[in-house]
C-alpha cells in the first residue's frame, strides 16, 4: 500500500450514492424488491395485491394494491431516504407493529432501478404518478391504492446485475417471497403474473378456516393431510399453525415457515426449538415441515437487527424456545382421526409393523400416541454414521485395476499373489453367473440385460477367492450388504455403491452419445412450480441431450414424456424435478457440458436402488460384480466410501481370539 499518497479531503457522499450503498444491504435481487413492495402494500392495509413480473423480475416488477394510497404531496417524500409514515420516535420503534419502519426501502430500490410510484388515496380526485428518476409528477388513472413499478433492476450498477442468476432462478425466489407473504395473510388475496402469464392466484379467505385454506392454496392439500394443527398459549405468547407429521419430513429444509407477528423470519431459536420437538420422531438428516406463527408482545422482540428484517432478537429467547417446542410436541402427541387401528393399537406411521421399533422409551415424554418413525429413511440420510469416519483399506487390486484397466480375471492373481493358479471366470461370465431373473443393478443401470439365472452360491470357496468383494451373505437393515471374501467381511453401502455405478455408466453413455431416450407409454404429468416450467422451457435442448423430454401442459403442469433409457425404472417425476432444480442453477446453452457431472449425479441418485429395498442374494452379488467392474466404485458420488473391509484378523481381535 502506498502510505505516502496524499490524503483526499473528507467529503459527504452524494445522496444517490448513499442510497446505492444502502441498497446493497436491502436489495440483493428481484425477490428483495418483491418482498419490500409487498410489505408496503400490507402496511397500507391492502386486501388485494397483484404482482406482475417480466424477465424473472429483472426487467419489471410491478406491485399493485388497493390499500390506503399516498397523497400526491407526499409522493416525493416517500422516495426520500429515512422518510416513513410508520414511526415517529424511539418508543414507536420499540413497539413497532408494521412490516416497514426504516423508511429506506423505496429510496434504495429507486437508486438501482427505474421506479415509478403511482397512487391515489381515498378522496383524491385523480391518481398521481411520480417518476423516480426525473422527479416529474403527472396525473394518471387508477382506483384507490398504489402501484409501484420497478424496471431494469441494477441497470445503473452493472456489477450488481452480474450477480443475478437465470430468470428462472430469480423468478423462483420471487415466488418464494410471495408464498411467504401469502402464508402470513390469509385474509389478503394475491395474484402473480410472469411475462403475461398468470402463475398463482390465491383468493382472500375469511372465517375460522381461513388459515388452513391458505395453507392448502400455497403448500397443497397434501400438507394439510400430513400435518396437525398447532395451538398453544404460554402466558403472553401464542403459537399457531401446523406441524408436519414425521412421515412428511423431507430431505431439504424447504418447507419450514416461521412468523413472528406476521413477519416471516429465519430464527435460530425457533428452528432449534422445532428441531428438538422432532428429535425423537425424526432420524438422520430428515427435515420436518411446519408453518408456525408466533404472536408476541412487540416490545419483547427487536425487529431492527437486520437490514432485511428477516432476523429478529427476542428479549427472552428461552420462553420462545419452550413455547415453540411444546406447541409442536403437544400437536404431534394429540390423538388424530384414523390413528388407531381396530385393536386400538397406535398407527405405525405407515411403516411395517414388523420393522417398527417397539422401544417405547424413545418416545418423547407425554407422547403416548406417537405415530412412529418416518416410513422410509432415505439411505442418504444414514451416510453420516460414525462408521464412515476412518478411511477404507485399499487392496492393491483396486489400485492396479484403476490404473491399468485390467480385466477382473487378472486381478484376482494380483490381489492374492500366492494363489495365481486359481482359474477365475472371465468378466462376462461372472456377470452372467450372478444375473438375477428379477432385477439386476446392471440391467437397471442400462447395461446389456443380464443372462440366465445363476448358480452363484454353489461354490463359495471359488467365489470368495476370485471376487475381490466376495460373495454376498445378507442384507443389513435394508442399507448394507454383507459379503465374505477370503480375507474376511466386506460391508457395502448398497445405495451409495449403486449410485456410483449408475453415474459412471451414464457418463460413459453421454460421452459416447449413447444416452438413449425411452418414450413413456403413458406420459406422467405433475404439478410444477413456475420456476420449473420456465426452466423446462428454456432448457429443452439440454434436457433432450440428457434423454429427458419434459413439456408444458399448462402454466402449472409439466409432463414427462421420455426418460433416459438407462433410468427407465426410475420415478420420472422425481427425476424431472431434480434435474430441473439442477438446471435452474445454470445459465445458457452450454449447460450440459458445464454442469454435466452434477446433472448426471442427480440422475444417478434416482436410478440407484433405494434403501429398504429387499435384495435377493443374486441381486446383491450382481451389485458386487458391477462394483468390481466400475471405475472409481470405491467412493460414492459425494466422495464417501461405498464399502469397507473388516479382516478376519480384526474380527479375531474383537473377540480376543488368538490365531
Ligand atoms: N403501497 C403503499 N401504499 C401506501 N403507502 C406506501 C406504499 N408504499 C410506500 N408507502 C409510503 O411510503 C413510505 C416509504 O416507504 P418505504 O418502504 O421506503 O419505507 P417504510 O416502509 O416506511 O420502511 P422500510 O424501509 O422499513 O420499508 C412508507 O412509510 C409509506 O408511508
Ligand atoms: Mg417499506
Amino acid at each position: 500500500m502506498n502510505r505516502l499518497a496524499p490524503l483526499r479531503p473528507i467529503l459527504e457522499l452524494p445522496d444517490e450514492l448513499i442510497s446505492q450503498i444502502a441498497a446493497g444491504e436491502v436489495v440483493e435481487r428481484p425477490a428483495s424488491v418483491v418482498r419490500e413492495l409487498l410489505d408496503n402494500a400490507l402496511d397500507a392495509g391492502a386486501t388485494d395485491i397483484v404482482v406482475r413480473l417480466a424477465g424473472g423480475g429483472v426487467r419489471l416488477i410491478s406491485v399493485e394494491d388497493n390499500g390506503a394510497g399516498i397523497p400526491s404531496a407526499e409522493l416525493p417524500v416517500a422516495l426520500k431516504r429515512h422518510a416513513t409514515s410508520k414511526i415517529r420516535d424511539l418508543l414507536e420503534l420499540e413497539g413497532v407493529g408494521t412490516m416497514g419502519f426504516r423508511g429506506e426501502a423505496l429510496a434504495a430500490i429507486a437508486s438501482v432501478s427505474e421506479l415509478t410510484l403511482l397512487s391515489r388515496p381515498e378522496g383524491q380526485p385523480t391518481a398521481m404518478a411520480l417518476d423516480g428518476r426525473s422527479g416529474e409528477l403527472r396525473a394518471a388513472a387508477r382506483a384507490t391504492g398504489t402501484t409501484v413499478e420497478v424496471r431494469e433492476l441494477f441497470f445503473s450498477t452493472p456489477a450488481r446485475r452480474k450477480f443475478l442468476k437465470t430468470d428462472a432462478t430469480e423468478l423462483g425466489h420471487c415466488v418464494e417471497a410471495l408464498r411467504r407473504h401469502a402464508l402470513a395473510r390469509p385474509q389478503v388475496g394475491f395474484a402473480l403474473w410472469h411475462d403475461g402469464r398468470l402463475l398463482e392466484q390465491w383468493r382472500a379467505h375469511s372465517g375460522d378456516d381461513a388459515l388452513d385454506r391458505r395453507l392448502a392454496d400455497v403448500l397443497g392439500t397434501d400438507f394439510i393431510d400430513a400435518s396437525v394443527p398447532v395451538h398453544f398459549t404460554a402466558g403472553p405468547l401464542v403459537v399457531r399453525g401446523r406441524a408436519g407429521l414425521p412421515d412428511a419430513a423431507r430431505s431439504r429444509a424447504d418447507q419450514q415457515f416461521a412468523y413472528v407477528n406476521e413477519r416471516f423470519v429465519r430464527d435460530k431459536v425457533i428452528s432449534h426449538a422445532a428441531k428438538s420437538a422432532y428429535e425423537d420422531v425424526l432420524h438422520g438428516q430428515r427435515q420436518p415441515v411446519y408453518v408456525l406463527y408466533l404472536e408476541i408482545d412487540p416490545t419483547r422482540v427487536d425487529v431492527n437487527v437486520h437490514p432485511t428484517k428477516i432476523e429478529v432478537r427476542f428479549r427472552d429467547g428461552r420462553e420462545v424456545h419452550q413455547a415453540i417446542r411444546h406447541s409442536i410436541e403437544r400437536a404431534l402427541a394429540a390423538p388424530r382421526a384414523g390413528q388407531a387401528d381396530a385393536t386400538g393399537q397406535p398407527r405405525l406411521g405407515g411403516q411395517d409393523a414388523a420393522t417398527a421399533p417397539t422401544d417405547t422409551a424413545t418416545r418423547p415424554s407425554g407422547m403416548s400416541t406417537w405415530a412412529g418413525p418416518p416410513a422410509a429413511l432415505a439411505s442418504s440420510d444414514r451416510t453420516s454414521s460414525a462408521s464412515r469416519s476412518s478411511s477404507p483399506s485399499w487392496p492393491s487390486w483396486r489400485q492396479s485395476r484403476m490404473d491399468i484397466g485390467h480385466p477382473i480375471a487378472d486381478l484376482a492373481a494380483l490381489w492374492r499373489p500366492g494363489e495365481s493358479s486359481v482359474q477365475p471366470a472371465a468378466p462376462h461370465t461372472v456377470n452372467e453367473a450372478v444375473a438375477s431373473p428379477r432385477w439386476t443393478p446392471t440391467h437397471l443401470a442400462g447395461n446389456e440385460p443380464a443372462g440366465t439365472p445363476s448358480d452363484t452360491h454353489h461354490d463359495p470357496s471359488h467365489d470368495t477367492t476370485v471376487w475381490p468383494l466376495g460373495r454376498a451373505l445378507a442384507q443389513l437393515q435394508g442399507v448394507y450388504i454383507l459379503a465374505e471374501n477370503a480375507q474376511g467381511l466386506i460391508v457395502v453401502d448398497m445405495h451409495a455403491a449403486h449410485e456410483r455405478i449408475v453415474y459412471e455408466r451414464l457418463k460413459q453413455q453421454l460421452d459416447e452419445a449413447r444416452l438413449g431416450s425411452q418414450p413413456l407409454l403413458i406420459p406422467v404429468s405433475f404439478a410444477a412450480t413456475p420456476e420449473e416450467v420456465l426452466t423446462a422451457e428454456t432448457h429443452a435442448q439440454a434436457l433432450s441431450e440428457l434423454g429427458l423430454d419434459i413439456s408444458t401442459l399448462s402454466p402449472r403442469t409439466l409432463a414427462v414424456r421420455a426418460v433416459p433409457t438407462s433410468l427407465a425404472q426410475a420415478d420420472g417425476v422425481e427425476l424431472a424435478r431434480s434435474v430441473l432444480a439442477e438446471l435452474a442453477q445454470h445459465d445458457a446453452s452450454t449447460v450440459v457440458q458445464r454442469a454435466r457431472n452434477e446433472l448426471l449425479a442427480t440422475m444417478a441418485c434416482h436410478g440407484a436402488v433405494r434403501a429398504n429395498r429387499q435384495l435377493t442374494l443374486d441381486e446383491m452379488n450382481a451389485l458386487l460384480r458391477d462394483m468390481e467392474r466400475t471405475e472409481r466404485a470405491d467412493q460414492c458420488n459425494h466422495g464417501r466410501p461405498t464399502w469397507r473391509a473388516i479382516s478376519l484378523r480384526e474380527l479375531d481381535a474383537l473377540f480376543l481370539r488368538g490365531r
